[in-house]
């Protein structure tokens, strides 16, 4: 059994098991504007022949005026595999993602009231958090709960990039000035890590426009 990212062509055969598990069913659109949007955070669970027994369907929120944090669309699988813990490890492979590639604060999901398996998972096994009840959340009228799961301790552990020096040799045949352009952009990628991209951005233009009205 294996866990990998899902490409564009499995999205197909996610939709499939999604059928074959789940009464809330996508189109197929709907699976494009996750890949599209967020290809890091859905994965696949395939047995050794390459099929497909299980997928986790995952996406950013974006409101502004809340943390940074992904969601859960859909997680599914197959009868036939279940109890293997595919489905902790889907979970575990998105969550990881949301953190590394969103700086993800927590992770949000619904899930049925009457999904023992499901809240099992969650609550007991990857500590999610009930955080309200949503009345007929479903379309046949059933109620769901909105969990979250803290990322936070994650988000600590996720590895900074190091400090990427230029072999002495590469150095060596490059004019200087080369040499201490790429130092600037080393600095740069680490500003950037550690700031944000958004943050730089707006500092650039703030500068840019500083200038430009000292010059007028
Ligand atoms: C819920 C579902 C995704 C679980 O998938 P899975 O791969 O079997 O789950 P795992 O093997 O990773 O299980 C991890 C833990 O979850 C809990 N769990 C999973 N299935 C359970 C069940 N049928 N009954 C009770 N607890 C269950 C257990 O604590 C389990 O650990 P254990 O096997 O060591 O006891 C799967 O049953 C499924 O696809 N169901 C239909 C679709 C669905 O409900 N999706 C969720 C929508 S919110």
């Amino acid at each position: 059994m294996n866990i990998r990212n899902a490409h564009p062509a499995d999205l197909m055969n996610m939709q499939h098991c999604n059928l074959l598990c789940l009464p809330e069913n996508y189109q197929m659109k709907y699976y494009f504007y996750h890949g599209l949007s967020w290809p890091q955070l859905s994965y696949v669970a395939e047995d050794a022949k390459g099929n497909i027994v299980g997928y986790v369907l995952a996406k950013m929120e974006e409101d502004p005026d809340e943390a940074t944090h992904g969601h859960i669309t859909s997680l599914a699988v197959k009868r036939s595999h279940r109890r293997l813990g595919l489905a902790r490890k889907l979970m575990d492979h998105a969550s990881r993602a949301m953190v590394e590639c969103f700086k993800a604060k927590y992770v949000s999901l619904h899930v049925r009231v009457s999904n023992r398996a499901a809240l099992r998972l969650y609550a007991e096994t990857l500590k999610f958090e009930q955080s309200e009840v949503e009345p007929k959340y479903y379309a046949d009228g059933e109620d769901a709960y909105a969990m979250k799961r803290d990322l936070t301790k994650l988000l600590e552990e996720v590895p900074k990039p190091s400090r990427f020096y230029i072999p002495y040799r590469e150095k060596k045949s490059m004019p200087i000035e080369e040499v201490d352009e790429l130092h600037q952009d080393n600095e740069l990628i680490e500003d950037t890590h550690e700031r944000g991209v958004d943050v730089l951005v707006e500092e650039n233009l703030a500068n840019k426009l500083g200038s430009a009205s000292i010059s007028t």
